[in-house]
């Protein structure tokens, strides 16, 4: 077989998101203090892959060309491709058809976080060289997703987000692809909802007598297009760190695995872990509690903060509650304020939620 390709899929709306992703791409939002369009490339790296084309959305095309670069840091060379309008995963296929050539390749939707990696996976496809491989696995909520059945260990029917699932396994948004997939992508026309659904296009590969092999995944899966799942993402990959302390520790305490980057100062404070604590961050008079990710240069003083993350910039200060299970966005202000009259002020962005005491 010829040397696989990448394709990370990172454009898209991230409508389920909002207001995170107004202003930034879903696919950069933080787990474990890490864009989880990371995790994908990285993955890709390790698989001994080197050449890797990123589908970007107008809109946020840049923010995410900026945040990964040329791909050298990763030790691979990424080629970004403008998709003009986000009109299906088969429809992302055909726009980076000229960058994969007749090169298989391996597709990673860029919001998805896939646990140990696809390296055995790669070699699966490598050694069976079927035309396609999917990857399944059991969900609770299978009509959130592509849906798969089979018969005798064989891929019969996927069906995109079935009001009606058959079976609870869900298509894993990781795919291995050979170029017999350009066609079934041109084959296919839109679905209800106006995509070019990538789950029609290997149906189609079924439906013509192709090898499409199923792998069901051993380890965890996240599709971090919801903050619950962000939060899980966060917790299971905070889950895996191994404590190290960079920065300053004041009069302070970390009690089980946590990460003290460089530069972040801690005074009379306390981090339980799992947790992790960005470059430049200030945390005073306050309780880190388990499963937070704080990004660089945030500032917790006189608070509570726990099973949550903060994204770069962002600040909680005096509050009476415990703050938990929240996502705040770059440079968020939470606090308190004496002013006269006492009332709750908010300055807050379209499709936000507050909940409070
Ligand atoms: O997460 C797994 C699921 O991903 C699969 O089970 C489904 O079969 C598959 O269709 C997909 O469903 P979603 O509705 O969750 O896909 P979403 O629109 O979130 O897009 C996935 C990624 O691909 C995301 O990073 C955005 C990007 N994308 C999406 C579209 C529609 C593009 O780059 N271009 C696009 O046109």
């Amino acid at each position: 077989m010829r040397d696989l390709k990448g394709l990370i899929l990172s454009g898209g709306k991230g409508t389920r998101l909002r207001p995170i992703t107004h202003t930034s791409a879903k696919q950069l939002v933080p787990v474990a203090n890490k864009p989880v369009l990371f995790y994908g490339i990285e993955a890709m790296a390790q698989a001994g892959i080197r050449e890797v084309g990123i589908i970007i959305a107008p809109e946020t095309g840049d923010e995410i060309q900026a945040a990964a670069g040329d791909g050298a840091r990763f030790g691979l060379r990424l080629t970004y491709i403008v998709q003009d309008e986000p009109l299906g995963l088969a429809h992302a296929v055909l726009t980076a058809e000229e960058f994969l050539d007749d090169a298989p390749f391996v597709m990673y939707l860029g919001d998805n976080l896939l646990q140990g990696g696809i390296d055995d996976l790669v070699a699966a496809f490598r050694a069976g060289e079927p035309e396609a491989l999917i990857l399944l696995t059991p969900v609770l909520d299978p009509e959130n997703y592509g849906v798969a059945e089979l018969e005798d260990g064989k891929v019969v029917r996927l069906v995109e987000k079935p009001a009606a699932p058959k079976t609870n396994l869900a298509l894993v948004g990781v795919y291995m692809f050979t170029p017999g997939i350009h066609a079934a992508a041109r084959a296919i026309q839109p679905s209800g909802r106006g995509e070019l659904e990538i789950t029609d296009a290997i149906q189609h590969l079924v439906d013509g007598g192709r090898r499409v092999e199923p792998h069901v995944v051993r380890g965890w899966w996240k599709d971090t297009g919801r903050l619950d799942d962000i939060l899980e993402a966060n917790r299971l990959v905070l889950e895996t760190i191994v404590t190290r302390v960079d920065g300053e520790l004041v009069d302070s305490q970390i009690d089980g695995r946590v990460i003290v980057e460089a530069g972040a100062r801690l005074e009379r404070s306390t981090v339980r872990g799992p947790a992790i604590i960005g470059a430049g961050a200030r945390l005073i008079d306050c309780y880190v509690g388990p499963y937070t990710a704080i990004a660089e240069n945030c500032v917790v003083q006189n608070a509570e903060v726990e099973h949550s993350i903060l994204l770069a910039g962002s600040s909680v200060r005096e509050l009476a509650g415990r703050m938990e299970s929240s996502l705040l966005g770059r440079n968020v202000r939470i606090g308190r304020t004496d002013r006269q009259p006492r009332a709750y002020r908010f300055m807050v962005g379209d499709n936000s939620e507050i909940g409070i005491l």
